[in-house]
């Protein structure tokens, strides 16, 4: 069965796998948590989840910045599957996503371990370094 990438009602049972999957892979190795705060702010994001039948396996979120910008979050792939293709996948559905609902560029956070993955798939590194939990992240961006 091949992966497959849907979107993801919020607050539906395939949220609940997105939010545990964003937990082990993104939250759990710094000891942080999400806040009930955290998630309500999710609520008009557009979540994208690659599935292999019912199972999660990668998903991220887009979150209007403004009118031309949407901002790419939370991007994350199972542990045992990365570098698989799975993130380029999603990355590549976000854009077909966020075109068709009239976005021309994408931004995102991304830590400092994650820059090559972001450049290999056509992201460029803008402006310094900045810190977002603890970790020094580079803000990058993509017209699309
Ligand atoms: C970063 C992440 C989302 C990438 O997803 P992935 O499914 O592993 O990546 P892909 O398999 O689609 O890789 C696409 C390309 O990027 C390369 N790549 C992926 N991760 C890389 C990394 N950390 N360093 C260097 N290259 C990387 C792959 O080798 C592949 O190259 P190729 O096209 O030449 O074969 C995933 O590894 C992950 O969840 N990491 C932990 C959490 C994280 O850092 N999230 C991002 C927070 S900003």
């Amino acid at each position: 069965m091949s992966i497959e990438i849907k979107e993801i009602r919020y607050a539906s049972s395939e949220y609940q796998l997105e939010v545990n999957l964003r937990y082990e892979i993104l939250r759990k190795p710094l000891g942080l948590k999400f806040t009930q705060e955290e998630l309500k702010a999710e609520k008009d994001d557009i979540h994208l989840g690659a599935f292999r039948g019912k199972l999660l396996f990668g998903c991220l979120l887009l979150r209007k910045h403004d009118n031309t910008t949407v901002k790419m979050r939370q991007v994350a792939v199972q542990a045992h599957t990365q570098g698989t293709g799975i993130g380029r996948l999603l990355v590549e559905a976000s854009e077909t996503k966020a075109k068709e609902l009239g976005y021309s560029v994408i931004e995102l956070n991304a830590r400092e371990t994650a820059v090559p993955f972001y450049q290999k798939v056509g992201y460029e590194t803008i402006g310094d370094t900045v810190g977002v939990a603890g970790l020094p992240h580079k803000i990058m961006r993509k017209k699309i």
